[in-house]
């Protein structure tokens, strides 16, 4: 419990959670640094960090994220920041004797016609949807960085370095900008405004027919603590050296118009739902296999509507 864990991205929504969940275990030599302290894209500013902290464990979930349209908008930031912080991170990490770490990627890491569920062996067998592939890129390279690092290095330095991807995430510390948020935020926002100015409808773009899985932040950084804290024989168990990573999902997912219709009764909103089916619907199924982690113990706890109460009532701290 004395044991120092530096989460990377601790003011982000995932860095948080696990922060929360950690302490909760009675974890009380957390390190953390604001992006403002030190900018994990410097070299020389990570491995000084490094150098002086000497953490024993670290969960990387500092990146840049962002939703479509800023992906397509700053395609080189997002293929560049997120090379330089895991790079960074994940090196001086070795290089000051980190044995554990724990990097968190995303589901975008698959392929654009992946079949679903999409199970972790669905890596690099494809192409990637064009919107995301730099993103996507530079979290497959992290997922790659941890197995290289661990097949040259585990036996000699005992190091042991793993990953896992998310699926859509929400909860606390989510970003609910009117523009710029992912599905559940904006209907958050969307369905609050309406039923503070009395809307009589609210349309949702597209056909409502998509299909879509959502996890509770919690639980994904519960599962992150829980794949942290396997032993490696348990680990090696489900994984390969070059296939070493772990889905994280809900294990089922829900319609856009199911979804519309838990977000109006977290919020509140009393009035129509309804489609433009005009607007495009994207992917018609983006569901990941989480299997190979639900068999060594791990399952969400917070259903979709208990987590959407517990958002809108973050969405009512944070306006
Ligand atoms: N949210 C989801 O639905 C979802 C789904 C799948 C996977 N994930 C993954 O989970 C991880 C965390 O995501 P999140 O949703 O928690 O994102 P987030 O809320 O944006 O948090 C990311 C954190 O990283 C920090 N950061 C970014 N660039 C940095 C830099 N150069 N130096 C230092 N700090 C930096 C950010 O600080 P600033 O805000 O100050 O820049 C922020 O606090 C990411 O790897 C993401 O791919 C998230």
């Amino acid at each position: 419990m004395n044991q120092k864990i530096y989460v990377a991205g601790h003011r982000g929504m995932v860095g948080s959670a696990i922060v929360r969940n950690l302490q909760a275990q009675g974890y009380n030599n957390i390190v953390t640094r604001t992006h403002a302290e030190l900018d994990l894209t410097n070299q020389a500013a990570v491995q000084a960090f490094f150098e002086k902290e000497k953490p024993n464990k670290v969960y990387l979930a500092a990146a840049k994220v962002g939703g479509i349209h800023a992906n397509n908008t700053f395609p080189a930031e997002f293929i560049y920041d997120n090379l330089m912080v895991q790079n960074n991170v994940i090196h001086q990490a070795f290089l000051s004797g980190v044995q554990k770490l724990l990097f968190l990627g995303s589901s975008c890491i698959y392929p654009k016609l992946a079949p679903q569920p999409m199970s972790e062996d669905a890596l690099l067998t494809g192409k990637l949807e064009p919107t995301n592939e730099p993103y996507a890129i530079a979290k497959i390279a992290g997922i790659k960085m941890c197995e290289s690092y661990n097949r040259q290095y585990g036996q000699s330095h005992g190091i042991d370095y793993r990953s896992v991807m998310p699926t859509n995430l929400y909860g606390p510390g989510d970003n609910y900008h009117p523009e710029n948020s992912h599905v559940i935020p904006a209907l958050i926002r969307r369905f609050h405004e309406a039923k503070v100015s009395n809307a009589p409808e609210v349309v949702i773009w597209g056909t409502g027919t998509p299909r879509r899985e959502f996890l509770y932040v919690d639980d994904m950084a519960a599962a992150s603590v829980f794949v942290m804290q396997l032993d490696k024989k348990t680990y090696d168990s489900q994984t390969e050296p070059m296939q070493s990573h772990f889905n994280v999902g809900f294990g089922s997912d829900v319609t856009i118009a199911q979804l519309a219709s838990a977000v109006a009764a977290a919020v509140g909103y009393q009035g129509k739902i309804s489609f433009d089916p005009n607007k495009p619907d994207g992917a018609p199924r983006k569901w990941m296999d989480s299997a190979r982690l639900n068999k060594l113990g791990w399952l969400p706890a917070i259903s979709l509507s208990e987590g959407l109460n517990r958002a809108y009532g973050d969405f009512l701290k944070q306006i």
